[in-house]
């Protein structure tokens, strides 16, 4: 039964009422119960209302060298390449083996979670309200012949799944990016969640001053930086505020992070690091960056937090 389960793919939903979608013959959809429709407006599914593509299109052409830039140090550096396969890993060990899914990842971007998604899971959604990036993805993983992870166009604010339908929620680097909105985001989380289902977030940290100020210099430097508010990152308060408003528990807040997030994690700022193909070098940095993570009075410094989440049964 439980193998069953696990098999079935996340069933789309309308995002506004969260009633079930018909195929139209322009290869869109439409909400059988409220009526919304959602044209066909890209290679991958756009669940958003018109307003939202509309402002979405022009935030991603606004954004457009920014997102260049992340591509390319995303897809090309083999440092920063590096140090996601290690980040991606470690968020992963901290989803029980026993929970199999389904997984979404919210605020994928280039769907930096799914593409290395652990054999375990048999299905996951992955979305983002960036069209170009979620298309990206959609081809890159195609080209691997992924076939259990879907990608759409939609919003975290309002997350196409009915309500108790995921295992696992994950999100990187994202949260921060809707200050503004954490408490929806993190509302919709709780809602797709089942119970005994876990959220496991990684964001930049910011509880303490010599981090804030490191990460100002450095979002002063960056030509990868976007133009969203909230870039100081969340205090591990203000995670907690939404998620116990959300009906999650916090299970874990671990700070990491000092010397191979920033360089390994920023390669776009050190030209040297951006090419550099010396691997040794990556795990060096992170073997460093363990070490910190052992000294206390350092920890408080990190400069990234992962958190897991669960949703009492
Ligand atoms: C810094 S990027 C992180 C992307 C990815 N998780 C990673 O680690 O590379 C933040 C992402 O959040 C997306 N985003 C912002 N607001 C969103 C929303 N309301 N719903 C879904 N995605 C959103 C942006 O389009 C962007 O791709
Ligand atoms: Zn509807």
């Amino acid at each position: 039964m439980e193998a069953a389960e696990e098999r079935v793919e996340l069933e789309l939903v309308c995002p506004a009422c969260w009633s079930s979608l018909e195929a139209t013959a322009g290869g869109g959809r439409r909400c059988a119960s409220c009526g919304a429709s959602y044209p066909r407006r890209a290679e991958v599914e756009v669940l958003l209302d018109d307003e939202t593509w509309r402002a979405t299109v022009a935030h991603a052409e606004h954004e457009r060298e920014t997102l260049r830039r992340y591509h390319v140090s995303r897809r090309e550096s083999p440092l920063n390449i590096l140090y996601y396969d290690g980040w991606v890993a470690r968020m992963f060990r901290h989803v029980p083996e026993a929970n199999r899914g389904p997984l979404v990842e919210i605020m994928c971007g280039e769907a930096e979670i799914c593409r290395r998604l652990p054999q375990r899971f048999r299905s996951a959604l992955a979305l983002d309200l960036n069209p170009t990036m979620v298309e990206q993805a959609a081809r890159d993983l195609e080209q691997a012949g992924e076939t259990r992870v879907r990608l759409v166009c939609a919003s975290a604010t309002q997350i196409p799944l009915a309500d108790q339908s995921a295992g696992v929620v994950m999100v990187q680097g994202g949260l921060h990016h809707v200050k503004p909105l954490l408490a929806q985001v993190v509302a919709e989380v709780g809602r797709i969640l089942r119970p005994g289902g876990i959220f496991v977030a990684s964001e930049p940290a910011n509880d303490h001053w010599l981090t804030r100020r490191i990460r100002h210099w450095q979002y002063r430097r960056s030509r990868q930086q976007g133009t969203d508010p909230g870039e100081d990152g969340l205090t591990q308060h203000e995670l907690d505020a939404a998620l116990s408003a959300a009906g999650l528990r916090l299970d874990r807040y671990r700070r990491f992070g000092f010397i191979a997030f920033p360089f390994m994690g920023n390669t776009q700022l050190f030209p040297l690091l951006a090419t550099c193909r010396w691997r040794a070098l990556g795990r060096a940095l992170i073997a460093l960056d363990r070490v910190f993570e052992h000294i206390p009075l350092v920890r408080g410094m990190a400069l990234t937090s992962l958190l897991t989440a669960l949703k009492e049964r």
